[in-house]
């Protein structure tokens, strides 16, 4: 995978880095995913949301059945293959088991276009355009911030963790990559987090600036509503 350029920090530049686990009970290491991990990674992501994010059901439907993870898998393959602003992580436990993903990207002073859902994943017209509603609707303050910026900050597009693993450490091992890269660079990080993950990103010194659930239009009224937590963590005072 091809990484931005700019990877300086000693901490960046190893493909293998051990970080001091905050809760002490697990030996947990910090790598990068390689593509062979991608089927995993997906795993993760189904089983850490479950069926508690519309959002996600949404945009991966069934993504809990075999046919449903196998179509994440292919599709989060493309994006590792294919985002050359991302940086895939992943936390592997003593026994080499991957207990935790996550996805940075930086913008590298690019703002996107609006992101149009596609491919052929969906059961029906209607199902397809309820996964485009929330992706646009999702990415407001998001492409808002990134038109403020120039593109020049840091995106959590995704972090999970196996749920049997939760609560020691791995999701914090992440997220300190990320605020460790933004850090040497002056640069905010922005998140659409859910409500499991903001106290972790507060004590990581992300602001929760809004939260809101995501506008349906009447159509849609009976689908499951999303609720969205933007937070930011600010650019770290260079100054001292
Ligand atoms: C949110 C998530 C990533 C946290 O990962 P984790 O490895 O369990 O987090 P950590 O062990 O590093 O937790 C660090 C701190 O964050 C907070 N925290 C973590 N999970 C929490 C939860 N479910 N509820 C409240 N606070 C939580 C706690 O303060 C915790 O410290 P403590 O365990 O000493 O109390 C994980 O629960 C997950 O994958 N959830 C489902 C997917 C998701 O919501 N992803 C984030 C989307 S942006």
């Amino acid at each position: 995978m091809s990484l931005p350029i700019d990877f300086g920090a000693s901490l960046l530049t190893s493909t293998r880095m051990v970080l001091p686990n905050p809760d002490k009970r697990s030996v947990f290491s910090l790598e990068r995913c390689n593509a062979s991990d991608m089927p995993r990674i997906f795993e993760l992501i189904s089983d850490a949301f479950g069926q508690h994010h519309p959002y996600l059901g949404a945009q991966f439907p069934k993504h809990d059945t075999p046919v449903g993870r196998t179509v994440g898998a292919e599709r989060i393959l493309a994006e590792f293959n294919g985002d050359k602003q991302a940086t895939f992580l992943k936390v592997v436990d003593e026994n080499g088991v991957v207990v935790a993903g996550a996805k940075w990207k930086t913008h590298d002073g690019v703002v996107p276009p609006e992101s149009k859902v596609e491919g052929h994943w969906w059961q029906s017209k209607d199902a397809k355009d309820y996964a485009q509603h929330l992706s646009t609707v999702l990415l407001v303050n998001r492409r808002r911030k990134l038109k403020e910026t120039d593109g020049h900050l840091l995106s959590l597009n995704f972090l999970a963790v196996d749920p049997r693993y939760q609560r020691r450490g791995a999701g914090t091992m992440l997220t300190r990559w990320g605020t460790a890269f933004a850090d040497e660079r002056g640069i905010e990080i922005i998140v659409e987090a859910s409500p499991m993950s903001v106290e972790l990103f507060t004590k990581e010194g992300f602001n929760l600036l809004d939260d809101h659930e995501l506008p349906l239009p009447d159509k849609w009224t009976a689908r499951p509503k999303q609720w969205i937590y933007w937070m930011v963590r600010p650019p770290k005072d260079t100054k001292g």
